[in-house]
Formats: structure tokens, sequence, C-alpha cells
């Protein structure tokens, strides 16, 4: 059951009480709420789809962080971060036009994803005694709520009052890629004054369905200085993972991931232990936390330019993706950018995948009456 959640109480009492241990409160060190003053938001053309426009939105905070936006699977294009030298870099993949977007191959590029982000095994499930089949996109699973998912939807896009903030919206239909109940979806992206990029999503239905949405970014913080992220330091603040089968279907079990090639919970480089990992890194974890608070789920750090991102999030879980598909031949990317093999990764954060399946996971199920909220902020600074 979605509750609603006490972020700003969690932000509050940190203030209040000045925690800053990481070790005994996660919540240590939550990023503030931002000011209206000195926030912007410019518009451009980014093409259109469908024969609907399409624009960029770009987000910049009072020290100069922007990041662009369009509405065209409210997808992000672009995110700049200082470096130790106070130089900002693009931290994202993305590509130079909408037709670098719409490219069968796009693998997500920093798009919204629902109605069920991660995959749905056998493309089916049971709900309220009813068996809802699901188009496959994913070895007979449904992969980031199929093959029109809402990373391919054009969402409404609205500049909110003081410009630190865009808030999307997007109505997916009964019976839309196979789900039930009309979702309303909204997404407000915000730049905080603190440097992090923070994603609010909420969404009500008039039919019980699961509902499990994410963002899609790719980062690699060395903004085009190192081809890969393999270099990179991960922290998880995470014990356990769930295992999975061959085409990344939950077993149902959840391993410890202790002094295995899976245990991030002290930072390492990604490539240390990634061959002894089938694929790469591409798996869920599930969080440190007990209920829906704002907690630290991830940290990231690139030695090369200094930047180090935090991930904090009201999720039970993250999904960590290496990047592994990646493979340096997607068209018209930003600068003609080669995107190789862990070039980037992402830290997705959500429910566990194929909930609907799984009885003993945290339940996705949203019914009418209730509201799905989740909350996640990327923090940017510097070591
Ligand atoms: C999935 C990967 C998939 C990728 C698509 C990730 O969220 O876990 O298996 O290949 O999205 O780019």
């Amino acid at each position: 059951m979605y509750k609603s959640l006490p972020i700003l109480s969690v932000l509050t009492m940190c203030a209040l009480t000045a925690c800053n241990n990481e070790s005994n409160n996660p919540t240590a060190q939550a990023p503030a709420e931002q000011t209206a003053t000195g926030y912007k938001i410019t518009e451009q053309s980014f093409g259109s789809f469908e024969g609907q426009p399409i624009t960029e939105y770009t987000l910049t905070n009072p020290s100069g962080m922007q990041v662009s936006i369009i509405n065209y699977g409210g997808a992000v294009t672009k995110l700049l971060a200082p470096d130790r030298e106070k130089q900002m870099g693009d931290v994202v993949t993305g590509y130079a036009s909408i037709e670098g977007f719409t490219q069968k191959e796009n693998p997500y590029f920093g798009g919204l994803i629902g109605r069920y982000g991660n995959r749905i095994g056998g493309a089916r499930f049971t709900l309220e005694g009813k068996t809802y089949t699901l188009p496959a996109n994913d070895n007979g699973n449904t992969l980031h709520g199929g093959p029109k998912g809402f990373d391919k939807v054009v969402w409404n896009a609205e500049k909110v009052a003081g410009d630190s903030s865009l808030k999307l919206t997007y109505r997916s239909k009964d019976g839309e890629q196979g789900f039930p109940g009309n979702l309303d979806v909204t997404v407000v992206y915000t730049l905080t004054s603190d440097n992090a990029l923070k994603i609010d999503y909420t969404a009500t239905t008039d039919k019980a369905t699961p509902v499990n949405l994410t963002s899609h970014a790719y980062f690699n913080l060395s903004a085009g200085r190192d081809s890969t992220i393999l270099n990179h330091q991960l922290h998880l603040n995470a014990d356990r993972y769930t295992p999975v089968n061959d085409v990344l279907i939950p077993t149902g079990q959840i391993a410890a991931v202790k002094g295995g090639p899976m245990d991030f919970t002290t930072e390492k480089p990604i490539g240390r232990d990634i061959s002894q990992v089938k694929g790469g890194y591409d798996h869920n974890w599930v969080l440190n936390k007990e209920g829906n608070g704002l907690t630290k789920a991830a940290s990231l750090y690139d030695s090369v330019s200094g930047r180090y991102m935090e991930v904090y999030t009201t999720e039970p879980a993250i999904q960590f993706y290496s990047g592994n598909f990646l493979n340096g031949t997607l068209k018209d990317t930003k600068g003609g950018q080669n995107y190789v093999k862990h070039g980037a990764l992402c830290l997705e954060t959500q429910h566990y995948p194929d909930a609907p399946n799984q009885p003993s996971f945290p339940n996705t199920v949203l019914k009418p009456g209730e509201t799905y909220k989740q909350t996640t902020l990327y923090r940017f600074s510097v070591r």
C-alpha cells in the first residue's frame, strides 16, 4: 500500500537536530529545499514527434548547475555539474536531436520509465483474480512498461512558479500496454539550491494496477574524460540483492552481498569485480531501510574530475545497471560521442523487478483512492 511520505518532516528534523552521522542515520545530510531566487528556465525547440512539438526545457539554479529535459519521454537530455576546478561538465548520456531519442535502439537514455519499471516475468500477471497479458519486449518478459512505455510518449510540460521546477503530466489510458486502469501520472523535476536534481513522482488510478516509476538517466561523472565508468567508485547502501535467472527475472531469493562481487557496502571501483558477474551488473539491490522515508541509497565518485553524486530515495530498492549493452553504435549522440560498453551507468530507484508475480516482494499495486508517491534526489558535489 502506498502512503504519503514524511519527506519534509524528515528534512526538517534533520536540520533541527543537525544530524551528520551517516552510518547511524541514513537521512544524514539530506539535501535542503531550495528557495525561489536565482532560478531560471529557458525553452528551445527540440523538433517534433508524431506531429507534436517537442521542447527542451533548461533549468538553471543559482550556482549555475543545469538540467535539460524534453517532453518526449520526460527525458533528461543534459545535466551540467561542476568538477573539482569548478568547470561544468555534462554528466549524462543523450542525443543531439529527437531522432536520436526515437531510434529503435535507444536504450531508454534519460527517460521516465513506467507504468512498470524493470521486468514483469512472462509478460503477464494476475490481479484480483484476473490475468493480464502484456506485450513482451525482452526475452518473453515485459521490460520498462512495454514497447511503448512512458519514455516513448509525449508528456504535458509546465513550468512551476519560481522556475526551479518543471512539472510533467501524462494520462496512461486503461488498457495501454496491457495494464488496467487510467493512470494519471505527475513528475516534477526540481533543481535544488544545493545542486541536487530532485524527481517527485505521483500517480492515481481508477482500477487496481501495478505501478513502478523510475528514471533511466545514464551517468558518467567524468563528463567525457573517461570513456567508461569502470573506475568510478560506487557505494550502495544495501546488504542484500535479488538474484536473477538467465533472463534477469528474480528467482525470489533475497541473497546477502557480503564479501562477493555484489558487495558495494564499502565504496569500490565498479571494474574491480565486474568480470565475476555474468554479463555485468544489472541487478536490483535491496536498500537497508525500513519504511518509505527519504534515505541514502548510493553514492558514486569519479576521481578524475572529483565529481561525487549521492542518491537519496523513498523507494525500497535500486537497480544498478553498468551499461552492459552499450556498444558504440547509437546514432545522433550529443557531440558525436561513442557510448561504448560500460560507457555510463544507471542507478534506477524502484520497487523490486517482477513484484506483480512475487507475493513476497513489497507491494506495487496501486488501488483507486490511493496515491503512488516516490521521490529521488541525485545530489552533486566534489571531493
Ligand atoms: C535494464 C537492462 C536493460 C537496460 C536497457 C536497464 O534498466 O535493467 O537490463 O538492458 O535497462 O538499457
